[in-house]
């Protein structure tokens, strides 16, 4: 069931809980996240980030994701993950997304409210969730292939992080309906344990009065360090790296049993999909208190 993400938020905001929001940039990993969902019962949000166009194009996998979504016995939303431009946005709002990021954060602040709000004004006509940033989230480099290039440890850098009484004014000025913060998350794998600023979640929610906050560069969190952001305020979770990687460990094995034999493609995408599942259900577990 196709819904837009605003009412996941609702939903989850409820429930205390977050909703999982997984890229999926090849068919193995779109199934993978509607059948842990389906299974576990809980809704999802699946996306689609403009840095995977090279992987995948939107033309090409967005009518998938929307017809995925429609068919699934869950209430699954259908986002576009870090929209760089007026255009990419509009053709996603176009194709029938239902949820999209505006990220302007390596922007300076005003022209990132101001961009954002006109986007706002175009996706809220046509009942479509806007999602921004502020503050700026660093990448490990390897992974995700998001952001900006950071050397590692960058996650330390406080004065990157999302500045509370910034974020008050910017989602009372944007009228967004949720949004990325930096608090010491990074896109990518982790190469040290993240040291993630629960403090910071907190003061940003009570700025914000309880405004629904997303966590980026979800994937390799703890279990623990995922409670205490869900306790604090995240609504969101978006989640990669780390489920791609269990695809290709599971791919690696596979592959490894069939030395000296024959090796069909199909096996290994099935296995691809399971792999998947699985890493995603631990995930949902978490994200939904289940
Ligand atoms: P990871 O790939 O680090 O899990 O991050 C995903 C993400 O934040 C998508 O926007």
């Amino acid at each position: 069931m196709l819904v837009t993400a605003k009412e996941l938020l609702m939903e989850a905001e409820k429930r205390k809980c977050a909703v999982g929001a997984f890229n999926v940039p090849n068919l193995e990993s779109l199934r993978g996240v509607i059948q842990a969902a389906e299974m576990l019962e809980v809704p999802v949000i699946i996306q689609h980030a403009e840095v995977h166009e090279n992987l995948i194009r939107l033309e090409e996998i967005g009518p998938v994701m929307i017809h995925y979504a429609k068919l699934a016995k869950v209430p699954v939303a259908v986002h576009l993950d870090h929209g760089s431009s007026l255009d990419a946005c509009v053709k996603a709002i176009r194709m029938g997304f239902t949820s999209i990021m505006y990220d302007a954060s390596l922007k300076d602040y005003e022209t990132n409210v101001k961009e954002t709000t006109e986007l706002v004004k175009i996706a809220h006509s046509v009942d479509v969730s806007v999602e921004a940033e502020l503050g700026e989230m660093t990448n490990s480099a390897i992974g995700s292939g998001e952001g900006r290039e950071s050397e590692l440890g960058a996650f330390g850098n406080k004065d990157l992080f999302t500045n509370p009484d910034q974020a008050r004014s910017f989602v009372a000025s944007t009228k967004v309906d949720s949004l990325a913060i930096s608090f010491g998350t990074v896109h990518g794998k982790y190469f040290t344990e993240p040291e993630l600023d629960f403090q910071r979640i907190s003061a940003i929610r009570s700025a914000t009065n309880n405004f629904p906050l997303v966590m980026h560069g979800g994937s390799g969190v703890s279990d623990e360090d995922y409670k205490l952001a869900i306790d604090a305020g995240i609504r969101k979770i978006n989640y990669y790296t780390y489920m791609n990687l269990a695809a290709g460990t599971a791919v690696k094995m596979e592959a490894s049993k069939r030395q000296n034999k024959e090796l069909f493609f199909d096996a290994l995408a099935l296995k691809a999909t399971a792999a998947i599942k699985e890493n995603i259900c631990g995930a949902l577990r978490i994200f939904n208190h289940l």
